[in-house]
This record gives C-alpha cells, structure tokens and sequence, in this order.
C-alpha cells in the first residue's frame, strides 16, 4: 500500500492531488484485499481507470485503487455476432483496434476516446453517432457493500446522454469487473451521418468504407481539434451538451437567430462549445487554464501549472457567462472530487 501518493501521473489534466494511500490491483483477489484495508481503516475509495474524465479539487483522504483487470475474450453467437467479454482495466482504444483488427464491428465511431473498458459504462460514451449502449450487453460488477458479483443488463444501466445508473443512484456502490459487447462479425452497419465523418471519407477518397476506414475517418476528426492529454492536460468536453425546451429554444432564437440546436420531440440539444465560443471564451486563457482554441468546450491545463481548484473556478465562470447570456444552465461532465 502506497501512502501520500501524488496522483498527477494518473489523471490526464495532469494535476496534482495526494492519495492517502493508493493500490493498483491486477486480480479480483486483490481488488477484495483492496476494499477490506478500506473498511478497516474505515477510509473512502475511489477507483481509477484512466483518469481521463475526473478533476481532482483536493487531496483524496481515503483509498485509490487503479483497476487494472486485463483480458479479453470471445464467444460466436450466430453466424453474425460475437460477444467480447473485456476486463475493466483495458484500455479503451487498444480493445476497439483488437476489435477492428478481427474485423468485428459497431465501436468503430468510438475510436480513440481515452480511458478504460471498465468505465465505459458509467456515462455510457458517446461519439459520431454511437453510445456504448448500442452494442452492450452486460457487466459484471462487485457489490461495493455486500461484496457480491452482480450482473447488469442493457435495461439495469439506465443508459442516457453521458449518465447511466453508476453515476446516479447506484454511484459508488458498484465497481464495474467486465463488459460484454455483441458486435457483428460481417455486414457490418456503416454510421457515417454523423458530423463531418462523410466529408472526411470523401478527403481520404473513400467511397463504401469499410469499419476499419470508418475508424481511420473518426481518428482523424478527433485529431484535428481535440488536445491530446500527452501534450496538453484535459478531460474532453468538460460540461455536457445541453437540452433546452423547444419554447425556451424558440425565445433564445429571437435574440440570437444563428443559435445551432439538434431538435428531439419537444427538447432541443444545443453545442455547449457554441454557446462558450459566444461568451467569449473560446482560447481564453487565465493564469493556468484556458478554454481549448480549437473546442470551447475542452478546458486545458494551459501551463501544466494548473490546481484542480483553479480548473474548477474557471469552469464556475463559464456557468455563470453562459446562464447571464443565454439563461442556460451548463452540466458539468467531468466528474468533480
Ligand atoms: P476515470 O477518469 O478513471 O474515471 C471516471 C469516473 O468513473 C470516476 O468517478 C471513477 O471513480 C469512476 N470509475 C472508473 N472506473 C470505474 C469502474 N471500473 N467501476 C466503477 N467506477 C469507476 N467521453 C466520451 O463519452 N466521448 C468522447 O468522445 C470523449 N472524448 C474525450 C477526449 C479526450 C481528449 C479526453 C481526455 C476525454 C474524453 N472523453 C470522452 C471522456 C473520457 O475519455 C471517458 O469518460 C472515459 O470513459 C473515462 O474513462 P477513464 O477510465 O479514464 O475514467
Ligand atoms: N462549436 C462551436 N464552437 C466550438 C466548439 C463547437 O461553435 O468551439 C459548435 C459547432 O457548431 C459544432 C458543434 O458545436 O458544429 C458540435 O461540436 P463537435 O462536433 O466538436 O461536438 P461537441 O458537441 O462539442 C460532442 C461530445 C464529444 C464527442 C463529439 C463527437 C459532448 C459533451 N461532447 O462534442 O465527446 O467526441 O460530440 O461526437 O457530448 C467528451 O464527452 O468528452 C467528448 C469529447
């Protein structure tokens, strides 16, 4: 056991936070010694994947164990699906090229988003058109209290934009041991409406692309405005997108006529980054942090010098323009300790 271990290696806005005490564990026998030490020093926990999507605000004053369960496994299901069976510690990335390498398709838009199998499921990742929902059949978690294996299927997780059951009221009870995908081993469906995937395909000269270029296409894309964490702290989008009533829409539109929204029923999903470009913030930078220049609504650690506390304080001022300009409330994404 680890004890007063910085955590800026193992967050990739790359700032600094002490644990009182930190573990990586690599067996399911090792999680469980994990969580008794927890009890009985009658310490928090806190499990870590990646760490591409939390914001340390200050020192964690319990447990962090970094879940590096690994494997993958597969099962042929009819002459068309496969169930992939991936522990929680893989990384995400590296499961979709082991995925497109056998030619199995659906998590293809999903490509390059940073982070872990195992934490997947906690917002239900989205990218290009498709969520994890899409795909998922299952996981496996570990009754934080009961310390029981449970399963959850597709409807247990109460997946939606960016939120499932783990982050509402099942949150901190459960740690997620394995997801399964049901994935098509051939006549894959192409998702290519989405954003600027098809003109990216028609840059690369591709006409019926296959999912390994449907990949190529969204790794590209991401490339072009998103800060890769090795070179600029970040956690992606730091607030999420959000839904307005198609009243308060048609209000705010009287006003500012080019305000973007994507209607669904009677709400619309307006881009966060455009309502953060039009407040002035879009390359902004204060002290330590700014607003990404190329997409508002990535906030870097501009300097590498950046405390979570400053980060936060910045993302407060975003809230409060965007509510005083447009009387609309942002939701932050990254999940705040
Ligand atoms: P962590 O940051 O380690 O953990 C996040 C939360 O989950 C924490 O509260 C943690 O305690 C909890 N947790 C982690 N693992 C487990 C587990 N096994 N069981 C229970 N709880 C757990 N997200 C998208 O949806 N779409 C994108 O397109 C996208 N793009 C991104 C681009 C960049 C450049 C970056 C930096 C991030 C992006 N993200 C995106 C956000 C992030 O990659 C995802 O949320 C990812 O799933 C986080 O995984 P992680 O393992 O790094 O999570
Ligand atoms: N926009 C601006 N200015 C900006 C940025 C965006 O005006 O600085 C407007 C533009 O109108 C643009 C629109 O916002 O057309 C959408 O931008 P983009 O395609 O970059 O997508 P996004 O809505 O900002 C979402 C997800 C991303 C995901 C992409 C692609 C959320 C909160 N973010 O971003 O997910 O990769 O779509 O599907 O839903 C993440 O969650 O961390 C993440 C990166």
């Amino acid at each position: 056991m680890n004890e007063n271990f910085s955590l800026k290696p193992y967050n990739t806005f790359g700032v600094e936070a002490y644990a009182k005490y930190f573990t990586e564990v690599t067996s399911l026998d090792q999680l469980q010694e994990a969580i008794n030490f927890s009890h009985s020093h009658h310490v928090p926990l806190l499990i870590l994947g990646g760490g591409s999507n939390i914001l340390f605000t200050k020192d964690f004053e319990g447990l962090v164990i970094k879940l590096n369960l690994k494997g993958i496994t597969e099962q042929i299901l009819d002459q068309n699906h496969v169930l992939v069976y991936a522990k929680a510690g893989e990384n995400w990335h590296e499961f979709v090229t082991y995925c497109l390498n056998k030619n199995y398709g659906g998590l293809e838009n999903l490509s390059l988003i940073p982070g872990n199998v195992g934490t997947s499921p906690m917002q239900n990742i989205g990218a290009y058109g498709t969520e994890i929902k899409d795909t998922f059949v299952s996981c496996t978690v570990l009754n934080n209290e009961s310390k029981e294996i449970e399963t959850f299927n597709l409807e247990q997780c109460k997946f939606g934009y960016r939120d499932s059951i783990f982050k509402q009221e099942a949150k901190g009870k459960y740690i997620i041991l394995e997801v399964v995908f049901r994935l098509t081993t051939a006549h894959h469906t192409i998702k290519t409406e989405y954003g600027a995937i098809q003109s990216e395909l028609e840059n690369l000269g591709i006409q019926n692309p296959t999912i390994q270029e449907v990949s190529k296409a969204v790794i590209n894309i991401r490339q072009s405005k998103l800060p890769n964490p090795k070179e600029i702290g970040n956690a992606g989008s730091f607030f999420k997108n959000p839904s307005i009533s198609l009243k308060q829409f048609e209000e705010i539109k009287q006003k500012f006529e080019n305000i973007p929204g994507y209607s669904n029923r009677e709400m619309v999903k307006i881009p966060a980054g455009w309502l953060i470009e039009q407040c002035g913030w879009k390359g902004k930078q204060i002290e330590n942090v700014a607003s990404h220049k190329l997409q508002a609504l990535v906030i870097v650690n501009a300097t590498g010098l950046a405390t979570g506390k400053e980060i936060f304080d910045f993302s407060t001022q975003i809230i409060d323009s965007v509510k005083e300009k447009f009387g609309i409330n942002l939701e932050r994404e990254v999940n705040i300790i």
